[in-house]
């Protein structure tokens, strides 16, 4: 039989003609651009960022909002690739590739000569602008990673990056060309959360961006994602597992894909151990993403959701941690704003309940604690000490070296993911079937 290839993307951005969902972010996206405005998209790691931008890219998308897509020259690139960033390799790596789309028109012999300067501005940039609006069309700027600009290196130092951002905000908003520019950045953090200290005499730099988060997939998009697959009743379980979250569902899919067209009836343990193994890489990067306080708040969660896993154990005891919660809800609101988590209200609505999205990573936490030690445990003793008494203290110290001595105690696999496993056996149909 002949194989037909897995059609779940991991380890990359999505092509345009695989992307799912965000209807409501594409069509502010197109509003922007129709207006020559801007937007800054954030999101977590693997929150579909890159993908979001090669569908703006897509001239089919162009098409199916009704925009004209010859009127436009889009340009994409990541601030990632520009090594080490500084403004003129921004203005330069723009200029390169505008050239490359004017293909065979005159523009590209000025850009050509613009581009035999050793230091690029934006003005190179404004000036071939001027010429496009000249010929009724404009440009968008498709940049992805701009957290890269909003960091400092060797060539950029803080002065350079207020000087390069307030340049960016003076050709998006003051300049005449401005109306034959809109320019899209991604970044994983929202943008006025990082980048360099306001200057009390100017609006902030980043005011002209309409703010657009991506967050983790909704039920509807989930399906979309796994209807490949038809596996009934395996949405629940998927979304307990992942999150919602778009690189773990990718993930998901592309193991149970495999399986399902190699015929090989999948063991429910052996697909949670390759996914586990497979998302580690995203759950590693959210984790070194979070400051110390917000890691160790994620840990009090999953020891606190541990306890309802472990009814019988009476010396792992992390009575009152909630009170914790309902002291950070400013971090712990930053940490959902991600997606890592989510709260519900308790019955009488006066307090949050918190708890991961994904129950891998939560499982992956609980794993992470495994691993710590004393010393470890010594040095964290400051952080605990900004988010809690001493007796509450002395409990969590308790119970992580209760975690140590007591692997054996944790739940299985199975016990684990209760809905992946109920939803595991019930009738695998092959998708060429
Ligand atoms: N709209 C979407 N439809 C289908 N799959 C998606 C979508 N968005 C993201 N994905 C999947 O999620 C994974 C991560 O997407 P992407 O690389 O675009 O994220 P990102 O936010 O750019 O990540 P990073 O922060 O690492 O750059 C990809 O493998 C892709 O297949
Ligand atoms: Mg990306």
């Amino acid at each position: 039989m002949l194989r037909s290839p897995n059609p779940f993307v991991v380890g990359k951005p999505v092509p345009a003609e695989r992307f799912v969902g965000r209807e409501s972010e594409i069509a502010a996206a197109f509003d922007q651009i129709y207006n020559r405005s801007h937007i800054a998209v954030w999101g977590g790691s693997g929150m579909g960022k890159s993908s979001f931008l090669q569908k703006l890219e897509s001239p089919q998308t162009w098409v199916e909002h009704g925009l004209d897509a010859l009127k436009a020259v889009v340009v994409r690139f990541s601030c990632e690739g520009i090594t080490p960033f500084s403004s003129s390799a921004f203005w330069g790596e723009a200029l390169t590739l505008l050239k490359d789309k004017l293909e065979g028109e005159l523009e590209q012999a000025e850009i050509e000569a613009l581009l035999q300067k050793t230091e690029k501005t934006k003005d190179d940039l404004r000036q071939i602008l001027k010429v496009l609006g000249r010929k009724n069309k404009f440009l968008v700027l498709l940049i992805d990673d701009y957290d890269v600009a909003l960091n400092t290196n060797e060539y950029y130092d803080e002065k350079a990056m207020q000087k390069f951002l307030s340049e960016c905000r003076n050709l998006a908003v003051h300049s005449a060309e401005g109306q034959y520019l809109s320019t899209i950045v991604t970044s994983r953090e929202r943008l006025s959360e990082s980048g360099p200290q306001l200057n009390p005499n100017a609006s902030p730099w980043y005011n002209h961006y309409l703010f657009l988060q991506l967050k983790p997939f909704n039920n509807l998009e989930i399906d979309q994602i796994l209807k490949i697959l038809r596996i009934p009743d395996l949405r629940e379980a998927i979304r307990e597992t992942t999150g919602g979250h778009p690189a773990l569902l990718q993930i998901a899919g592309f193991l149970l894909y495999r399986d399902l067209e190699t015929a090989n009836a999948p063991s429910m343990e052996a697909f949670v151990k390759e996914f586990e193994s497979t998302s580690q890489p995203i759950f590693q990067d959210i984790w070194k993403r979070c400051s110390e306080n917000e890691q160790t708040l994620l840990m009090l969660m999953a020891l606190s959701a541990l306890k309802g896993r472990l009814h019988q154990q009476r010396q792992f005891d992390v009575s009152g941690i909630e009170f914790i919660f309902s002291q950070k809800e400013r971090e712990l609101s930053k940490l959902e704003e991600q997606g890592i988590i989510n709260h519900t209200s308790n019955e009488e609505k006066t307090k949050n309940i918190y708890f991961f999205t994904s129950s891998t990573m939560e499982r992956w936490v609980i794993q992470e604690l495994w691993q710590t030690d004393e010393k470890w445990l010594d040095a964290r003793q400051k952080v605990f000490l900004n988010l809690m008494s001493k007796e509450q203290r002395e409990k969590i110290n308790k119970s992580i070296q209760w975690l140590w001595n007591n692997r054996k105690e944790l739940p299985s696999v199975l016990e684990w993911f209760g809905k992946l496993a109920t939803a595991f056996p019930k009738g695998f149909i092959l998708p060429n079937s």
